[in-house]
């Protein structure tokens, strides 16, 4: 192909186009509402999205996102917002969308990401750390029922302007299973259920929805001292045992996961890129099968 030299005009847009303009996602300014985006996989994610151009929202109980938004801002030039939101208040979900709405017209990708995770027993014969009903209770109305208001909330948007897509990030726990880890598991598990069924919902009126299995990655806000705590005490091992674990041969890679491969991969799968992937969750875990 032969090359000519830019004119004048065109010069110019270049000079003024950030860096991202045009890139091969297309995700140039997409708005997209990242909830957990103050740390770990969601601040990844962030990252992810405004390296491509995106308008980032940060919704999440802690913050510190207000603070991520303005790096956001500086480093690559988007619009940004925070929203503090607690994903389990049907009123923080439905106040969400509006005021992502309100601030930018539209709401283009949900990366419904936000949970917790803590460590429990069945039964517990030392009667320490046994699942509870308000523990319980506590992952599903994050984990799942979060997700769900988040998803209503942005579909109601998404189905305003056109379509959208919404992203859930599960865990390979959710098919697996996990000793000592039976709550969040479930919860994943369901949002395996979710991502298909709304997928079988939604696709027709636009909106695509997919999932993300993520296996064992590098230390986020979740892999908490209380986190590592409980979950040696599970399954009968030490903390350092059990922080030996993480690179564990299971992994045919080798080695956990970064954030920033999460990261790339919701991206791609949030763009047009991925406009025929719908209705599944795609496993990242280096390879680490299951049984
Ligand atoms: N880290 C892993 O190895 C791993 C593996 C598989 C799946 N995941 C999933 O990835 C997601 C992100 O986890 P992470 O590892 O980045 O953890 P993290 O603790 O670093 O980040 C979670 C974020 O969610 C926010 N949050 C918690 N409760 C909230 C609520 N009620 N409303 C709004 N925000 C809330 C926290 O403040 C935090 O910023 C979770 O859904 C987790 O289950 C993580």
């Amino acid at each position: 192909m032969i090359r000519r030299p830019a004119t004048k005009e065109q010069e110019s847009v270049l000079e003024t186009r950030p860096a991202h303009a045009g890139g091969w996602l297309g995700l140039d300014d997409r708005v997209v509402v990242v909830t957990g985006g103050a740390s770990g996989i969601g601040h990844a994610c962030c990252e992810a999205f405004a390296a491509n151009g995106a308008r980032v929202v940060v919704a999440d109980v802690d913050v510190t996102g207000a603070s991520a938004c303005v790096r956001l801002r500086r480093d690559h030039g988007v619009e940004t917002l925070f929203l503090r939101t607690d994903i389990s208040l049907a009123s923080d979900a439905a106040g969400l969308a509006e005021a992502v709405v309100a601030r930018f017209g539209r709401l283009d990708i949900l990366i419904n990401n936000a949970g917790i995770n803590i460590p429990r027993l069945l039964v517990d014969p030392q009667g320490e750390r046994e699942l509870s009903e308000t523990i319980w209770d506590r992952m599903m109305g994050i984990n799942v029922k979060g997700a769900y208001l988040c998803a209503q909330a942005a579909a109601r948007a998404m189905l305003a302007t056109g379509g959208g897509v919404i992203v859930n990030i599960s865990s390979e726990s959710g098919l697996e299973g996990s000793e000592g880890q039976s709550g969040y598991s479930a919860g994943k598990a369901a949002l395996y259920g979710m991502t298909r069924s709304w997928a079988k919902e939604m696709g027709r009126r636009g909106v695509r929805v997919v999932g993300v299995a993520p296996g064992i990655l590098e230390a986020t806000g979740l892999r908490s001292p209380a986190y590592e705590d409980d979950l040696a005490y599970a399954r009968g091992i030490s903390v350092e045992k059990l922080r030996k674990g993480y690179v564990t041969s299971a992994i045919p890679l080798g080695r956990p996961g970064r954030l920033s491969e999460v990261a790339d991969l919701v991206a791609f799968l949030a763009s047009d890129r991925a406009s025929y992937i719908h209705g599944t969750v795609v496993n990242i875990s280096g390879g680490k099968s299951r049984e």
